[in-house]
């Protein structure tokens, strides 16, 4: 197979802890071709869309270990027809580039992309996961998003707990997550302007969400690949933070899906595949979904480690599997219409 990772730059990869990286060791491994490249070199050459991406090698024996494989990978520079991959798979960091999806969509239907340009174009931020279909909030923690500092001061007001959440809609890592105490009512406009309104005379929406009990705890970080969960782990906030993620000092621990998670996933997976979000990462707090994280997500390095798994491997059988099933289709179909055309 020919597989063109779309990432962050190849110099920003830890390879003691990077997902993407394992991932691209077990494609090496298994003799796929392998071409990294950022979104920025996405170019059009003569109407055909082409990357400028590097094409990995290894001399001599093959690394035992990504760190291995980090050191001793050659690299050639080249520019390829996008068309010419079976697969994209997108590991480039949040925000979402909407530039490169639009770049994307003239091969969609020639190369298997992962995630799907119009699930990643729905799914990039929080409205997707706070508008999932739960009326009675059994899964989804009551959230509000607005720009309307009335609306959202009111919210608090009437709210029955004592505190909520409150984070911008297109955050990451924690960064902006706050906890907000009701009667801190002196602070809220304060807070409400300096979130919503920026400097270059724009305005950001922003969230208010219900306030999940146990959240001091830690929260669950779920990898799901083709809508069924593959592995977990516990994040547990640093002593002096109520945040779990690990960029924000969050520490992990080894956990194993409830009864009530799993029966989760199973809803949140048919959801996901229907809309071509084939590997992503939940985020779940007391049994409920704060967040679904499309772009890049990570913890594969954690979980396999905590676990005892390579789910890297797991990832890299699923997209050989359908990677074979489209082409026998395709074989089949040109089979098919010549017996048709010689009829
Ligand atoms: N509704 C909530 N109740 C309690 N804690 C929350 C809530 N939302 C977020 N947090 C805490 O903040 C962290 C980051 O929130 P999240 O919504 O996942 O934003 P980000 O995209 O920045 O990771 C979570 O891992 C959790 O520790
Ligand atoms: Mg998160």
């Amino acid at each position: 197979m020919n597989i063109c990772f779309i990432m962050y730059p190849w110099d920003k990869v830890e390879p003691t802890k990077d997902s993407t990286l394992r991932i691209i060791h077990e494609c090496l491994k298994r003799k796929h071709r392998v071409v990294t490249a950022s979104p920025a070199g996405l170019t059009m050459r003569n109407s055909v869309t082409n990357v400028f991406g590097s094409v990995l090698s290894v001399n001599g024996p093959f690394p035992a270990t990504a760190q291995s494989l980090y050191k001793k990978v050659k690299m050639k520079e080249k520019m390829l027809p996008l068309a010419g991959f079976d697969v994209i798979f997108m590991r480039a960091n949040p925000p979402l580039d909407i530039m490169m999806l639009n770049f994307l969509d003239s091969v969609k239907d020639d190369v298997f992309i992962l995630n799907d340009i119009q699930g990643l174009r729905e799914a990039n931020n929080k409205l997707y996961t706070a508008s999932l279909d739960d009326p009675s909030h059994e899964y989804i923690p009551a959230t509000h998003v607005s720009k309307n500092k009335e609306y959202l001061k009111r919210v608090i007001k009437e709210s029955t707990q004592d505190r909520m959440i409150l984070k911008p809609l297109d955050g990451m890592g924690g960064r902006g997550v706050i906890v907000i105490e009701k009667d801190a009512v002196m602070n809220i406009t304060s807070l409400l302007d300096f979130y919503i309104s920026s400097n270059d005379g724009q305005s950001n929406y922003v969230i208010l969400q219900e306030y999940i009990e146990g959240a001091e705890h830690g929260d669950v970080r779920v990898l799901m690949l083709n809508g069924e969960p593959i592995g977990a782990m516990k994040r547990v906030p640093a002593s002096d933070d109520h945040r779990s993620n690990v960029s924000a000092g969050g520490t992990v621990k080894r956990h194993s899906l409830s009864k009530q998670e799993k029966d989760m996933c199973k809803v949140i997976g048919r959801r996901l595949v229907a809309d071509g979000l084939y590997f992503v990462g939940l985020d779940i707090i007391n049994g409920k979904l704060i967040e679904v994280n499309v772009c890049s997500p990570g913890g594969i390095v954690n979980i396999n480690r905590l676990n005892k798994t390579r789910l890297q491997s797991k990832i890299v059988d699923f997209i050989e599997n359908v990677v074979k099933y489209r082409s026998v289709a395709a074989q089949r179909r040109s089979e098919y219409r010549e017996k048709v055309q010689n009829a």
